[in-house]
């Protein structure tokens, strides 16, 4: 089968041809379409080989959406012909979705795996879980109360297209950074105010539109100079929370606000949370490309612009 994966951590991810991955006591799906994270990326590199356990040859791609075609021994959660979707993340990794069949356990360590819910497309599913379930979990880690500011660094993003949107839904008033192109679709998502990346410094720009300062800042650009300039914003006892990792010492001891790295927990809960609201139609994911299966290398390496808002690149597999 085609799949696209590295033989060694380092190496450029590339097309392959792989055998069918069985099934120990795991699902077997066949995978309708993936969507990519700068997680992938960060797993082929090797930056998080501390973080899991890995099989080489390793098939790379976290989301996906599919078919359970095969289900091992022990597995009573899923049978064939169950819709599926979630974040592929067993331990160990060697089978993920940028193929067109992937294994997963059924309660991924690591990971979350569910049914999709009835009327959902499977590349809708596919760019929900790792991304929708991060942007869930934060808005829940900073306590932003109904009425409460909230700024989003990076609100184009996976993340940012989120969290822009479950915030809204929870009366939280969103100002979100965006390219001046794509100001109108962050509204529409629910953002209030808009700065303007490129127009304003945003330290300043968030200044005029906050004077007061805002309850919380939510980091999904990883920028440490953009991080240090808006940190002053935060109002006491506020939170600034980075998901892109990174955060600074002297922002960590910072006893003012409540500064932390964010790292995804609970997965089956959010996922869960995530496909209520999916069904109910509070959040829906913003695709910023369709590709093909082939072009997963280009999409990791950041060489696929899209047409409007960042959003997720999807990976259509069949
Ligand atoms: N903590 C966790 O458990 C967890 C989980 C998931 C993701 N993450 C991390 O969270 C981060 C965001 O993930 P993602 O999937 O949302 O990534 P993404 O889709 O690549 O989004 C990145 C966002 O940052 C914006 N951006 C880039 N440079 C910027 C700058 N200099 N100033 C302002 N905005 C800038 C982009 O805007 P444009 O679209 O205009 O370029 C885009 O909105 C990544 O670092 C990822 O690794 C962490």
């Amino acid at each position: 089968m085609r799949a696209i994966g590295i033989e060694h951590f380092g190496e450029t991810p590339a097309l392959k041809e792989v055998p069918v991955p069985e099934p120990g006591g795991e699902v077997r799906v066949a995978i309708e379409a993936a969507s990519t994270n700068p997680l992938d990326l960060a797993i082929a590199s090797g930056a998080l080989a501390a973080l899991g356990e890995y099989r080489f040859p390793l098939t790379l791609g976290m989301d996906g959406a599919g078919t359970v075609t095969a289900v091992g021994g022990g597995v009573t959660e899923f049978g064939v012909g169950d819709r599926v979707f979630g974040q592929f993340w067993s331990r160990p990794l060697r089978s993920g979705t940028f193929a067109e069949v992937a294994v997963v356990q059924a309660a991924p360590a690591f990971g979350a795996l569910a049914r999709i819910p009835d009327g959902l497309p499977s590349d809708a599913a596919a760019a929900l879980p790792t991304a929708g379930m991060t942007a869930l979990g934060a808005i829940d880690a900073m306590r932003v109360p109904e009425g409460g500011t909230l700024v989003i660094l990076g609100a184009t993003g996976g993340v940012g297209t989120f969290a822009v949107q479950a915030a809204a839904a929870r009366g939280i008033r969103v100002i979100a950074t965006a390219s001046a192109e794509v100001a109108g679709e962050v509204r529409e998502l629910g953002a209030t105010g808009i700065i303007e990346r490129g127009t304003e410094p945003i330290d300043l720009a968030l200044r005029r539109l906050a004077p007061d300062g805002v309850d919380a800042i939510l980091d999904a650009v990883g920028d440490r100079s953009l991080t240090s300039s808006v940190a002053g914003a935060v109002q006491d006892g506020g939170a600034l929370l980075l998901v892109a990792f990174g955060v600074d010492k002297k922002l960590l001891a910072d006893e003012r606000i409540r500064a932390a790295d964010y790292r995804l927990d609970r997965k089956p809960e959010r996922l869960a949370e995530l496909t209520r609201l999916a069904t109910a139609g509070t959040i829906r994911p913003v695709i910023g490309a369709m590709l093909s299966l082939e072009e997963a290398p280009r999409a990791l390496t950041g060489g696929v612009e899209p047409a409007g808002m960042r959003g997720k690149v999807i990976l259509q597999v069949r």
